[in-house]
C-alpha cells in the first residue's frame, strides 16, 4: 500500500520536474522562485524523513550545474559552495541559534547584499589573473576567462606590494538596470526578442564564444569572498576591506552586527531599500566575521555552516484581468498581454502583464474578469503567476488563444516544438512590414540613423515604402510635403539611405530579418560563403556544414531565398548598390590553405578571437568543434580532458602552439 507521504513525494517530483522544464527548456516559468523553493523544500524535507523514499533521480538530487563543453573545465581548489536559505525571522534566529552553540557569545556577523547574477571564481598567481571560472557543478566550472577579461572593474594585474602574490577571490557578475535597458532598447530597435532578466543575461553573456561580443555587454562584479594563505586579517571584513586597497570592487553596504537583532534591522531596511539600488539584489548573506570562527563552524554537505542567505519575497498584488489583446511583432510571432486594472507594484503602476504563449494561459486556466496574481521578478514586463480561481466569476468566459492574425486577418501558424504562434502573412501584414523596415535601418544593420520608427510608420501609411527596396527610390519631392519634414531633414534621410551602399555584406544580410539569424549568425554566414549568390545557391547539407548553424536556421535561410518575392527585394537591392559580397580581409599567407583548424585551451601568444583571425589570414578555416573533417587540434594550456579524447578518437593531429607557429612561420 502506498502511504500519504510516499504519495506527495510522487506527486512533488512530478510537479517540480514539470515547473523545471517550463523554467530551462520553455523559458517562461509558471511559478515565482519563492514557491519553487518552497516545493522543493517540501521535497527535500519529506525524502529526509523517509530515507526509504530516496530515488537517484529525484529532481532533488540535481546540484546545479552550468557547465558547457564549449568551454575547458577547471577543478576548484575550494568547492564552490551555495548558502542555505532562510525566508523569515524565526529562520534567520535558528541560524544564530546553531551558530551560538558552538561559538559562544562573543563573535559578529557581517552582513551583506545578496547580488543577483553569475558567481565567479578568480584565481591570482603572482599577482596575476591567472583564471575565471564559473561555479559549474561545484567541483569544477568552465575557463570563462577570456570573457571575464573585458570586465574593466577586474584588475588583471595587481601592483600593491602588500597582498599575498596568490589567493582566490569570487564574487558575482551582473549587469546593472541601466545597462540592461540600454541592451534591451538596441534589442527592440532591432525587432530582436528583448532578454528576459538581468541575472540570465549575465550569465548567458559569460558562455558567448566571442570574447569581443562579451566586451560590448555591460557587465560588472562585486567581489564578496576572499580564500588563500597568508590573508592579512582574521577578519573576513577586513580582508575585503584590504582587497579594496589593492584594486578590487568590494561592495559599500556590508555592515557589521553584534546580535541577531541588528542582523533583523539589516535585512528590514533593505527589505525597503532594495528597490533604489541601481542593480537586482534578491536578499541578504549573513557571514561569520571570523575566518577562525568559520573554521571551527565548518561545512555540511552543500554549504557552510558560518553563512546563510535571507531571500526576500518577491512582490505579489492581485488585480483584476480585464482583456487579453494579442501583439504581433515583425517576425509574425503573436504575443497575448494581459490588459489590467492598474495596481501598484514594487514602486511602479502595472498596467498589463506579459503572458508569453498559448500554453502559458492553458496552464494558467484563465478566464476573463478573473483576480490574477502579478509578480516582478527582475523582468522588465510584469508576469502572471497565478489565478485566485475561489473569486472567479460566475459565467466568465475562458480567454481564448485567438486563430487568426488581428491585424490581417490571416489564419495563424504554429510550428511543432515551440511554443509560439505565428501570423504566415509576412508581405502583407502591417506589423511585419513596419517591424521588417525598421530592423532593416537598425544600427546593428545598415544604421540608417536619420530615419525612426515613427518615420517609418508615416512612411508606411503615406503608401511611400512596402519593403526594404522601397526606401531606396524614396524621392526629396515623395518626402517635403510630409508632416514635420524641412529641407534639412529630407537632406539627411536621403543621404543616409545613399551612405548605407557601403555598409559592410554580414550587415546587409542581419538587415534582410532572415528569422533566427541574428548579427552573429549573420557574420558566419558572410564570411563562409562570401556572397549572397552563394548563399541562395547553399543546401541545407552546405549550411549545416558552417561553424555553429543548426538545422533550424539552415531550413530558415533556405526557405527565405525560396520566396520569389524576397528575391525580387534583393536583385532591387542589388541593383541600386547594396554590398552583397564579402570584402576579403588582408591575406597573409596561404600556409594553411585548406586546413580546418580547431584551437583549444589558454594559448601565450593569441586570444581566442586572435588565433582564429591567424588561421584565417593564413588562407585556414578556424572551427570550434571538432569533427572528422577537423585536420588539427591546437592545444593550448589547460585543454579540456573531453577535446583531446574526442582528437585522439577521430585520429586528429594534436599540435602544440610552438608547432603552429612553425606551420605560419
Ligand atoms: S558568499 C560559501 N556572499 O549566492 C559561501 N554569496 O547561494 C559563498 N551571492 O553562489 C558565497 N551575493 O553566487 C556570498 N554577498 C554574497 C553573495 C553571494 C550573492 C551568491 C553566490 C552564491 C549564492 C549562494
Amino acid at each position: 500500500m502506498i502511504n500519504d507521504k510516499e504519495k506527495r513525494v510522487i506527486e512533488l517530483r512530478k510537479i517540480i520536474n514539470e515547473h523545471n522544464h517550463r523554467y530551462y527548456v520553455l523559458s517562461s516559468p509558471a511559478i515565482s522562485d519563492y514557491d519553487y523553493d518552497m516545493l522543493m523544500n517540501e521535497l527535500i524535507e519529506l525524502e529526509k524523513q523517509n530515507p526509504e523514499l530516496y530515488d537517484e533521480n529525484s529532481p532533488s538530487q540535481r546540484v546545479g550545474n552550468d557547465i558547457n563543453l564549449e568551454f575547458n573545465q577547471i577543478e576548484h581548489k575550494y568547492p564552490m559552495l551555495s548558502l542555505g536559505n532562510t525566508y523569515n525571522e524565526g529562520e534567520i534566529r535558528d541560524f544564530d541559534t546553531r551558530v551560538r552553540k558552538l561559538a559562544g557569545n562573543n563573535f559578529k556577523y557581517i552582513c551583506e547584499l545578496k547580488y543577483d547574477g553569475a558567481s565567479i571564481s578568480l584565481t591570482y598567481e603572482n599577482k596575476k589573473l591567472k583564471y575565471a571560472v564559473t561555479r559549474g557543478d561545484g567541483t569544477k566550472g568552465d575557463d570563462v576567462t577570456q570573457n571575464v577579461k573585458t570586465i574593466r572593474s577586474i584588475p588583471l594585474d595587481l601592483s600593491a606590494t602588500d597582498c599575498p602574490n596568490n589567493f582566490e577571490i569570487r564574487g558575482e557578475i551582473f549587469i546593472p538596470h541601466a545597462g540592461f535597458e540600454q541592451m534591451n532598447k538596441e534589442r527592440e530597435e532591432a525587432g530582436e526578442p528583448l532578454y528576459a532578466n538581468p541575472r540570465n543575461t549575465a550569465s548567458g553573456s559569460l558562455k558567448l564564444q566571442n570574447s569581443a561580443v562579451v566586451a560590448t555587454r555591460p557587465l560588472d562584479c562585486y567581489l564578496y569572498y576572499i580564500l588563500g594563505e597568508g590573508l592579512p586579517s582574521d577578519s573576513h571584513y577586513e580582508n575585503l576591506q584590504e582587497a579594496k586597497k589593492w584594486g578590487f570592487k568590494i561592495p559599500e553596504e556590508p555592515q557589521c552586527c553584534n546580535n541577531i537583532d541588528e542582523v533583523w534591522n539589516f535585512i528590514s531596511e533593505w527589505d525597503n531599500k532594495r528597490h533604489e539600488l541601481p542593480f537586482d539584489i534578491d536578499g541578504i548573506v549573513i557571514k561569520v566575521d571570523s575566518l577562525n570562527l568559520q573554521h571551527e563552524l565548518g561545512f555540511t554537505a552543500k554549504s557552510p555552516r558560518w553563512a546563510i542567505s535571507y531571500k526576500f519575497k518577491t512582490e505579489r498584488v492581485a488585480t483584476i484581468l480585464e482583456s487579453v489583446s494579442f501583439q504581433v511583432g515583425r517576425t509574425g510571432a503573436v504575443t497575448p498581454v494581459a490588459n489590467l486594472k492598474p495596481v501598484k507594484l514594487a514602486g511602479t503602476t502595472v498596467k498589463r502583464a506579459s503572458l508569453h504563449n498559448a500554453d502559458i494561459i492553458a496552464s494558467l486556466d484563465l478566464h476573463l474578469g478573473d483576480t490574477v496574481f502579478i509578480e516582478k521578478g527582475g523582468e522588465i514586463i510584469p508576469k502572471v503567476v497565478a489565478v485566485d480561481k475561489d473569486n472567479r466569476l460566475n459565467n466568465a468566459h475562458t480567454v481564448i488563444f485567438i486563430e487568426q492574425c488581428p491585424e490581417c486577418g490571416a489564419k495563424l501558424v504554429k510550428n511543432e516544438g515551440e511554443a509560439a504562434h505565428y501570423c504566415p502573412n509576412e508581405q502583407s501584414c502591417a506589423p511585419q512590414i513596419k517591424g521588417k523596415i525598421t530592423h532593416f535601418i537598425s544600427r546593428k544593420a545598415m544604421n540608417i540613423d536619420s530615419l525612426g520608427e515613427e518615420t517609418i510608420e508615416l512612411l508606411y501609411n503615406e503608401g511611400l515604402i512596402k519593403n526594404i527596396a522601397d526606401l531606396y527610390d524614396l524621392k526629396a519631392e515623395q518626402l517635403l510635403p510630409l508632416d514635420r519634414m524641412a529641407e534639412k531633414s529630407v537632406n539627411n534621410i536621403l543621404t543616409s539611405i545613399s551612405d548605407s551602399k557601403n555598409i559592410p555584406f554580414e550587415k546587409v544580410l542581419f538587415g534582410l530579418g532572415i528569422r533566427y539569424v541574428g548579427a552573429t549568425v549573420a557574420k558566419n554566414l558572410a564570411r563562409s560563403l562570401k556572397s549572397i549568390d552563394s548563399l541562395m545557391n547553399a543546401s541545407i547539407e552546405e549550411l549545416t556544414n558552417i561553424d555553429d548553424i543548426g538545422d533550424r536556421i539552415a531550413q530558415s535561410v533556405v526557405q527565405f531565398f525560396e520566396s520569389e518575392k524576397n528575391i525580387a527585394i534583393i536583385k532591387r537591392l542589388k541593383e541600386v548598390g547594396l554590398q552583397f559580397e564579402l570584402q576579403e580581409q588582408e591575406k597573409h599567407s596561404n600556409k594553411l590553405e585548406g586546413l580546418s583548424i580547431i584551437a583549444s585551451g589558454k594559448l601565450t601568444n593569441f586570444s581566442r578571437d586572435e588565433i582564429k583571425m591567424v588561421i584565417e589570414m593564413n588562407g585556414g578555416k578556424a572551427v570550434s568543434s571538432i569533427s572528422a573533417k577537423t585536420n588539427f587540434l591546437l592545444a593550448g594550456e589547460n585543454i579540456g580532458p573531453n577535446k583531446l579524447a574526442k582528437a585522439e578518437k577521430l585520429g586528429i593531429p594534436i599540435i602544440s602552439e610552438e608547432e603552429f607557429l612553425k606551420m605560419i612561420n
